[in-house]
């Protein structure tokens, strides 16, 4: 999908409305790398505290598109589920707790 192919009058398929969402959450992934540079870098501690509290943000907001991709995609909570199985599986061959929190 081209944003820049839309007219005015297009609405999104829902296909569309898939692609518009994954891309959003590329955008909000890099908006936290972003945050976590600059709060990495400062000395400044307002400028740090503000970073923090936006990057928090950004963390929801992709909560957020990951809820409304599974409305649009209800296959991808499985895939998601899938692919953390594979990883705790991995985890558990190398005698890795899978949290942090047990
Ligand atoms: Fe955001």
């Amino acid at each position: 999908m081209d944003f820049s192919s839309f007219s005015n009058r297009d609405t999104y398929t829902r296909n569309d409305l898939i692609t518009a969402i994954r891309k959003d959450i590329i955008g909000e992934l890099d908006a936290i790398n972003q945050y976590n540079f600059h709060i990495e870098h400062t000395d400044n501690e307002l400028a740090r505290r503000v970073w923090v509290d936006i990057r928090n943000e950004e963390r929801v907001h992709v909560g957020e598109l990951l809820k409304l991709l599974s409305v649009f995609s209800p296959d991808e909570v499985d895939m998601l589920k899938a692919g953390q199985a594979e990883v705790e599986a991995i985890m558990n061959e190398l005698g890795i707790a899978t949290s942090q929190r047990k």
